[in-house]
């Protein structure tokens, strides 16, 4: 098939969105086989793309041609890492891991915990929006997109996701560190703190916006994401702190490529759910609009208030215990904390809804 036809094509079967194509050589990570591969010319392909980059490509270009909105989120909502990446260096350099071990570890939990996608109930999207939804992401989510997702993520079968991905470079870098035992119960306690929201708009029902809350949720996550992957490749392909800052850093590098399809479908779905009617559970319509950016507004509310707070909070509690491995644990506290950057949440998250916006 040409090139041409594969961009005007807006239709796609699981079998095409899922397949990868062949690569001239695969990519092992610390002993690990992972998705993705690298071609001819020694490029880093992504994996599951042969058809779904084309296929994200033909819904963003039929979305803008219908008139649709492509959603932004604002880069200055994305709160920044903590330790940032002169504090990470910093504490590497004195000999003190555990900290940025266990923010790696992190990481790659979270990365693994993607695969929930492939569990999201979708409704009857045909019947919900007022207008089709052939030919779009939309209808394409429970046809391979949620599926490839859930596999770059945690991994298929024996090719490793980015959940492996994260902990070779992590490995790596620091040399097959000892991972602390309490990362994920901690990491959980955390999650399961403030329970499940109330409904917003419980006129669409619990399916449709469970489904749409989720996947707001994660692309929210997946473009936040974009600092903690920079993050990655300045602390673990510096020399001074790595011991291996061409593979880790370029793991980071590939794990970093394979999240444009996820913030680049989601975005397409969900600006193509902005763009149309929804049929309430009462036989009325709401405007798609007021329902994604209600949800959005709420999450992104949501994340920037609490995570810098709880990314915080999870490297103190440890901190002064693990500086006990420096020679000077109070004067490296100092600096750690004289190289701490402010950070105060933009007043708007660009989602308000309508009534409110200023
Ligand atoms: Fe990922
Ligand atoms: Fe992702």
């Amino acid at each position: 098939m040409s090139t041409a036809e594969l961009e005007d094509r807006t239709s796609f079967s699981a079998v095409e969105l899922l397949s990868s194509g062949d690569y001239d050589e695969p990519l092992i990570a610390n002993g690990v086989r992972c998705h993705g591969g690298f071609d001819a010319d020694g490029r880093y392909r992504s994996p599951r793309t042969l058809h779904r980059g084309p296929a994200i490509a033909a819904w963003q270009s039929r979305l803008a041609d219908e008139g649709g909105a492509l959603i932004e989120l604002s880069p200055g909502l994305m709160p920044p890492q903590y330790p940032n990446v002169a504090q990470a260096k910093l504490l590497l350099q004195n000999g003190v891991r555990d900290p940025v071990v266990r923010a790696l570890t992190i990481i790659s939990i979270v990365e693994g915990f993607g695969a929930m996608i492939r569990d999201v109930q979708v409704p009857d999207l045909g019947e919900i929006f007022v207008e089709p939804i052939e030919g779009t992401a939309l209808a394409h989510l429970e046809k391979g997109l949620f599926e490839a997702h859930a596999r770059d993520e945690s991994g298929y079968r024996d090719e490793g996701g980015h959940k492996q991905m994260w902990e070779a470079a992590r490995d790596a870098a620091l040399e097959n560190p000892k991972i602390p035992g309490d990362v994920l119960m901690r990491l959980m306690g955390r999650r399961g703190r403030g329970g499940r929201p109330e409904p917003a708009f419980p006129e669409i029902g619990p399916e449709l916006e469970r489904m749409l809350g989720f996947m707001a949720n994660v692309l929210v996550v997946e473009v936040f994401a974009e600092g903690t992957f920079q993050w990655g490749i300045d602390v673990l392909s510096d020399p001074a702190v790595s011991a291996a800052p061409d593979v880790a850093g370029g793991m980071v590098r590939n794990i970093q490529a394979d999240e444009k399809p996820h913030v680049e479908y989601l975005r397409a779905a969900l600006s193509e759910a902005r763009a149309r009617t929804i049929r309430t559970v009462d036989g009325k319509t709401i405007a798609g609009q007021q329902v994604v950016d209600g949800l959005l507004h709420r999450i992104l509310r949501q994340m920037t208030k609490t995570r810098p707070n709880d990314q915080r909070e999870d490297v103190r509690e440890g901190l002064v215990e693990a500086m006990k491995a420096a020679s000077n644990p109070a004067r490296l506290l100092e600096e750690f904390d004289a190289l701490d950057q402010d950070w105060t949440p933009p007043g708007k998250t660009g989602f308000e809804p309508a009534q409110d916006a200023a």
